[in-house]
C-alpha cells in the first residue's frame, strides 16, 4: 500500500492559475495535553510509539492568513506576526516548515503570506504552544489547497491531510485537529491507526470523558530548561528505550479501552503512571535531568490524597514541564475547584492554574 507521504506527494497541485489567487483563511486550534506520551521520534517526525490525548477547548491558537500565489516561483515570502508584534524566532521556524512541506504543496514556492497568530492562554504560563499553533497553521494550508481546488470540502480528507501537515510542523500537533481523544501513531488496537497522521476516537468515548474537565497548575510559567526537541533526541540513547516504546503501546492499547468503557479507576491508575514514565525518561537520558519542580511533587501527592480521602475519581498527568495536568469528571467539578483552591493553588506561581475542558476540536472562522 502506498504511504500517505507517496499519495500528497502524488496528488500535490502543480498548476498555478494564470491570473494567480489571493484570499485569506483562518482558522482557531486547541492545544492537547497526551494521556500515553509520545517521547521519541525517527525521521521524519515519525513517533517511536503511538500516543493518545484529549484535544483542550479553551486553550488555542487563531491563525489568520492572507495569502497571494502568483506564478512567480522563489522562497516562500512571509510576514509572520504574533499578538500584532512581529516575531523573528517564529517566523524562522515557521519559513523553515514552509520550505519543509513543499513537495506536498509546491505552490508554497508561489506565495506571499501574511500570517497573523495569537493564543488564547497567557505568553508566561508554560503552555506548550506548538501543538495549537501547528495544528491552526496546518488548517489553514490544507483551506488554501482548497481554494486553490476549487473546493468548499471540509470531510475527512480535509483533516486528514491538516494533521499530516501539522506534524511534519510538531508531533503533538498531528492530534489536535480532532476533538475529544485522539490516537497518533499505529497500534493493532485500531485499523487504519498510522504513524503519519492521527485519528480521532471521539465516537467511541465513553460520555464521561467527553465532558472531561483538565484544570492547569501553574507551578512554574518559566521556559522549560531542556526543549521537546533535546528530550526526543536523547530519548536515541536511552537505554530504557526499547522497554519505554514497548510500554507505550501497550498502554495504548489500554487506554483505548479505558476510554470506551468509562473506567475511571483505571483512567487515573494508567495516565499518572504514564505521566510519571515519561518523566523517568527524563531522569534515566544521559545527561539526566528533570523538569518537575518541588511544588509539582506537593500537589501530586495532595491529588493522590484527595483521590484516596473523598474517592472522586481525579488524575493527574505532566507534560515536558513541572505543571500539574489536572483531570476529572465534570460532575465532581464542586468539590474539586473547592479543593483546588484550599489545597493546590499555594503550590501555583501567583496562585495561578487555568481552568480546561475537553474540547470540540477545530473551528474555521
Ligand atoms: C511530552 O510534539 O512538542 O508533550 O514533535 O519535536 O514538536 P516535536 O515535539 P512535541 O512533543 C510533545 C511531547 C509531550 C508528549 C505528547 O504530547 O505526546
Amino acid at each position: 500500500m502506498k504511504s500517505l507521504t507517496e499519495k500528497f506527494k502524488s496528488e500535490a497541485i502543480r498548476e498555478i492559475p494564470a491570473s494567480g489567487l489571493s484570499g485569506s483563511v483562518s482558522w482557531q486550534s486547541p492545544s492537547n495535553i497526551a494521556l500515553v506520551k509520545y517521547w521519541g521520534k525517527r525521521e521524519i517526525q515519525l513517533p517511536m510509539n503511538p500516543s493518545v490525548s484529549l484535544t483542550l477547548q479553551e486553550a488555542h491558537t487563531t491563525t489568520k492568513t492572507a495569502f497571494s500565489i502568483s506564478k512567480i516561483r522563489r522562497e516562500p515570502v512571509l510576514d509572520y506576526r504574533f499578538e500584532g508584534e512581529p516575531n523573528n524566532a517564529f517566523q524562522a521556524r515557521i519559513l523553515k516548515y514552509l520550505n519543509s512541506i513543499e513537495e506536498f504543496m509546491p505552490f508554497l514556492r508561489n506565495i506571499e503570506l501574511v500570517i497573523e497568530s495569537s493564543n488564547s492562554f497567557p505568553h508566561s504560563s508554560g503552555i506548550a504552544s506548538s501543538a495549537s499553533a501547528f495544528s491552526a497553521l496546518a488548517l489553514c494550508l490544507a483551506d488554501m489547497e482548497n481554494k486553490l481546488r476549487g473546493t468548499e470540502s471540509y470531510g475527512s480528507e480535509f483533516f486528514n491531510k491538516a494533521s499530516f501537515l501539522a506534524r511534519l510542523g510538531s508531533g503533538s500537533a498531528a492530534r489536535s485537529v480532532y476533538p475529544g481523544a485522539v490516537l497518533w501513531g499505529e497500534t493493532d488496537a485500531l485499523a487504519d491507526s498510522s504513524d503519519e497522521v492521527a485519528t480521532g476516537l471521539y465516537d467511541s468515548m465513553d460520555e464521561v470523558f467527553k465532558s472531561f474537565r483538565n484544570v492547569i497548575l501553574i507551578v512554574d510559567p518559566r521556559k522549560k530548561t531542556v526543549s521537546s526537541s533535546a528530550g526526543h533526541d536523547l530519548m536515541n540513547a536511552n537505554p530504557f528505550a526499547e522497554q519505554r516504546f514497548d510500554q507505550a503501546r501497550r498502554h495504548t492499547r489500554e487506554i483505548i479501552h479505558i476510554l470506551k468503557s468509562g473506567d475511571l479507576h483505571a483512567f487515573s491508575e494508567l495516565v499518572e503512571y504514564e505521566a510519571l514514565c515519561l518523566h523517568a525518561m527524563m531522569l534515566s537520558s544521559r545527561p539526566g535531568y528533570f523538569l518537575f519542580a518541588p511544588q509539582t511533587l506537593s500537589v501530586l501527592n495532595r491529588i493522590r490524597s484527595f483521590r484516596s480521602e473523598t474517592g472522586i475519581p481525579v488524575a493527574f498527568t505532566l507534560d515536558a514541564g513541572a505543571n500539574v495536568h489536572f483531570l476529572f469528571p465534570d460532575e465532581n467539578q464542586d468539590e474539586v475547584f473547592h479543593f483546588i483552591d484550599t489545597s493546590l493553588k499555594e503550590f501555583c506561581a501567583d496562585g495561578k492554574y487555568l481552568s480546561d475542558r475537553v474540547g470540540r476540536g477545530p473551528q474555521k472562522l
